[in-house]
């Protein structure tokens, strides 16, 4: 027998209730903030990540799903930001309208360790806002996420920022390590050591709580910053503070692609253990230009779907649509039966019937389970009377209504389907 893919996941139809709604809250929260939505392809060159996400970062070193074929390498996308930002190029977005506000929802690949809220097929919902440096735009990207996490029910989770500063800023913090690393070296765990030559900055976001003490006693905080980039960050942090978004200053925060500069953020969730970043994202000011547009500043973020699943999950219930079945007894209330179906669909009354040729029992059971608000019956009975008898699957009570009149009757006691 064939099996999935360890880290990937079949989503069966209960649960796709609970995706669609996640999907249609945000599609709703999108268009309150005026993003429009954007779709790219799931295949990008390779080379496209190498040069936005950073060679030396782990997606790129280790988690990349490579197609060789004829025309070189492609890969699956482990992330959008990049594509997008391909994407506002190649189709001179920037021409049209320099300032763009996107958002997208879809499949993204890495190759990890599959482990619970950490899969190799997992999906995000994001936003990109390109064309601004304005820290008000920094303020609006974490609100539009704020936004997004209340409209999903989603409570206590912590959002964390901080600031990078400019390329020369970075520059500057990792000489700072360099220089206050290089005598402690041999108490870095065995990353963190590898890290130190090939990726400095990831350093700080080791989870290991030797390293971790170790980098507190450094107090580096936000030295390296220059002074338009710590005004910058002074007024994103006034700018929540005016509109009630909390947020915690996390001096250690980096992000694990090389493309961020001044603001970054992560969401957590303490219910989620050890992958407890919810989403994360940040400004991405020098990567249009690396991508060869113009030198314009970009702020986006995105969430993990599957991880929001697993919080929402204990939240909220999903809400399947009020739905009529019918039980037709005998071939003649079969045939009429397909009629009465058909009149249902095209009013938009959710309906289903039995095709398994079950008993009534068998019927009644099966429409029982489909948590059925109404049950019709027809039978040669109620043919010859013109007739359908309808149960009310709240109250229990039973009576029959004219097969003329059943739509409007079903209609006055359904709730409106949303
Ligand atoms: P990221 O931090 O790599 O950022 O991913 C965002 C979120 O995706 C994570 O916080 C987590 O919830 C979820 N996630 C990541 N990897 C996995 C996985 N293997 N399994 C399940 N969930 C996962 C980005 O991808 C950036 N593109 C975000 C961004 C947009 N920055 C600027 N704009």
């Amino acid at each position: 027998m064939f099996k999935r893919i360890p880290g990937t996941k079949d989503i069966l139809s209960e649960e796709v209730a609970c995706w669609q709604r996640l999907e249609k809250i945000s599609r709703d929260i999108f268009s309150v903030f005026n993003y429009q939505e954007i779709r790219t392809p799931l295949i990008e060159s390779a080379s496209l990540f190498n040069r936005s996400l950073g060679e030396n970062t782990e997606i790129v070193q280790k988690q990349m799903f490579i197609i060789q074929n004829k025309e070189g390498l492609y890969a699956l996308r482990p992330e959008a930001t990049a594509s997008i930002v391909r994407a506002y190029i190649e189709n001179n977005l920037d021409m049209v309208r320099k300032f763009a506000k996107l958002y997208y929802s879809g499949p993204m690949f890495r190759l990890e360790r599959p482990q619970k809220g950490r899969l190799r097929q997992f999906h995000h919902i994001g936003a990109e806002a390109i064309g601004s440096y304005d820290p008000n735009l920094d303020v609006e990207v974490i609100s539009l996420l704020d936004s997004l996490l209340r409209g999903f029910s989603i409570k206590d989770y912590k959002i964390k920022i901080n600031s990078l500063g400019c390329a020369k800023d970075r520059e500057k913090l990792k000489q700072i390590l360099e220089q206050s690393l290089k005598s402690k070296l041999s108490k870095l765990c065995a990353d963190c050591k590898i890290r130190f030559k090939k990726n400095i900055l990831r350093i700080l976001d080791c989870k290991q709580r030797e390293c971790q003490e170790m980098l507190r006693g450094l107090g580096i905080e936000e030295k390296y910053l220059c002074s338009d980039c710590d005004e910058h960050f002074i007024d994103v942090k006034k700018g929540l503070d005016k509109v009630g978004i909390g947020y915690e200053a996390v001096p250690y925060l980096v992000r694990g692609l090389d493309y961020y500069t001044r603001t970054v953020f992560e969401v957590t969730h303490k219910d989620l253990g050890a992958q407890d970043a919810l989403g994360a994202g940040g400004r991405y000011d020098n990567l249009i230009s690396e991508l060869g547009g113009d030198d314009i500043g970009a702020i986006g973020f995105a969430l993990g779907v599957e991880r929001l699943l697993l919080i929402a999950e204990s939240t909220s219930q999903a809400r399947s649509p009020q739905i009529v079945y019918l039980i037709t007894l005998g071939e003649k209330a079969k045939n009429q039966g397909l009629q009465l179906l058909d009149s249902f669909r095209k009013e938009n009354i959710a309906c289903d019937t039995d095709y398994e040729e079950k008993s009534l029992k068998g019927a009644m059971r099966q429409a029982n389970d489909l948590g059925a608000r109404f049950v019709l019956i027809l039978g040669d009975d109620e043919l010859k009377k013109n007739v359908v008898t309808l149960k009310d699957m709240n109250s229990g009570t039973q009576e029959e209504v004219r097969i003329d009149g059943i739509i409007s009757k079903i209609k006055l006691n359904l709730e409106p389907r949303t």
